[in-house]
């Protein structure tokens, strides 16, 4: 299985490891091996994979906006209220996780296809409390991305794999071969939050997604 496999080859990191599950994940199964367990979950069972945990001045939220069989996501009036109690209940920052991006990012298919339905009351909430907040980190677009939307810092990361094409007007579910795999390492501080962007290997092509 590949969870399974997965499991065992991510074991060797040393740090904790926090996972939301993407468009091509099986909630149930990721839990199953990811989920840390004791965390604190939202009183409604329904958001399944939403959680947060605190360290120190910060807050981390994750949400599950999975839309199962679709590329698209969805966020529940659930979570909205989740994620607007927590930043609202907590003193210090908010670091919010999801896999789609909530904001519209320019490119025709990509707006069309990848991002959370109704991203906009996501952000609607984030935008009111953005001095209460780090950052946004989303995934699905395959890029490194940056984006300050209504003071609101949205960063993308990249895959492991191939990169998709982002320019306004790519054929949709199109990659671009020249765009390295990699990670984005963030650093906290005092009042801010950089993003460092790593590259790990050369550009791949692929057809489909
Ligand atoms: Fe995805």
């Amino acid at each position: 299985m590949n969870y399974r496999r997965c499991e065992k080859f991510l074991s060797r990191i040393s740090p904790p490891l926090y996972v939301i599950p993407g468009n091509h994940d099986d909630p149930a199964w990721l839990g199953r091996f990811f989920l840390p367990p004791g965390l604190p979950l939202p009183a409604d069972p329904s958001p399944g994979f939403s959680y947060y945990f605190d360290r120190g001045e910060d807050r981390f939220i994750f949400l599950d906006v999975q839309k199962a069989g679709r590329r698209e996501g969805y966020i529940n009036e659930t979570q909205l209220r989740f994620v607007e109690q927590l930043i609202e209940s907590f003193t210090g920052r908010c670091t919010i996780v999801v896999h789609n991006p909530p904001i519209p990012l320019g490119c025709d298919w990509m707006d069309k296809t990848m991002l959370i339905e109704n991203g906009f009351e996501l952000h609607k909430i984030l935008s009111y409390h953005r001095t209460r907040l780090r950052c946004v980190l989303f995934g699905h677009v395959h890029q490194f991305l940056q984006v300050v939307r209504d003071g609101v810092l949205y960063v993308g990361g990249p895959s492991l794999c191939a990169q998709f094409s982002l320019y306004p007007g790519a054929p949709d579910g199109s990659f671009d071969g020249s765009l390295p795999a990699g990670f984005n390492v963030l650093r906290y501080f005092k009042g801010g939050i950089s993003v460092l962007q790593v590259p790990i290997m050369e550009g791949v092509s692929q057809t489909k997604e």
